[in-house]
């Protein structure tokens, strides 16, 4: 078992980062391998719609997406964790998701099947508590795991917090994501 952390926020040691940490954590106690990758250090180029993907799955620009685009496509387990920012996702996740349109093609349109029985979860943090606060996030969320072949399995969404480090205060959220992990490890 392998689960994949995409840490999305550009805040290390952030909430999103110590949130997603706990959740690894909570994998790792199940015996599941983990991986954590930090997008805002990848030099990740946005979409450009050359549509090369069309063709044979794979995207022509040539940056760090080389090497996630293997782990996307076949680790068994998927943590996205991401700040809300104006409602919806960070844009550092933003940009990984729109290049996942290569899997999306190598699933739709190629025909290809990624490993089967893959899941994932949403963790999501944003400073205040609106009622309408994850809608975006989840959206994007949901059909990013499908375009990936991928269910969304599980999500973990907290309001009302801010400043860096400041879920720390919340160490009930914290075992929540923990929980998450392992829930996730177990499936
Ligand atoms: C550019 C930007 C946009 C934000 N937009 C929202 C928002 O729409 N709603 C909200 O509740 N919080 C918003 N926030 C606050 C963050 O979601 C909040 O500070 C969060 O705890 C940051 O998580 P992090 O420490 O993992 O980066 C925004 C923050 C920034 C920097």
């Amino acid at each position: 078992m392998k689960v994949l952390g995409i840490m999305g926020s550009p805040r290390i040691k952030g909430n999103t980062d110590l949130l997603l940490d706990e959740a690894l954590k909570g994998a790792r106690s199940q015996g599941a391998g983990v991986e954590k990758i930090i997008v805002d250090r990848l030099n990740i180029s946005p979409c450009r719609e050359y549509y090369g993907c069309l063709r044979d799955g794979n995207c022509i620009i040539k940056d760090d997406m080389d090497a996630l685009y293997p782990k996307l496509f076949s680790d068994d387990m998927v943590i996205l964790a991401s700040p809300i920012f104006f409602y919806g996702l960070s844009a550092q996740v933003k940009v990984l998701i729109d290049r996942c349109q290569a899997l999306w093609s190598r699933i739709n349109v190629l025909h290809q099947q990624p490993t089967p029985g893959r899941k994932g979860a949403l963790i999501a943090v944003g400073a205040t508590r609106g009622q309408k606060l994850f809608d975006g996030a989840i959206l994007t969320a949901k059909y990013f795991f499908k375009a990936i072949g991928v269910s969304y399995a599980d999500e973990l969404l907290v309001q009302g917090v801010d400043k860096r480090g400041e879920i720390k205060e919340h160490p009930t959220t914290l075992l929540e994501a923990f929980e998450l992990g392992k829930r996730l490890a177990q499936k």
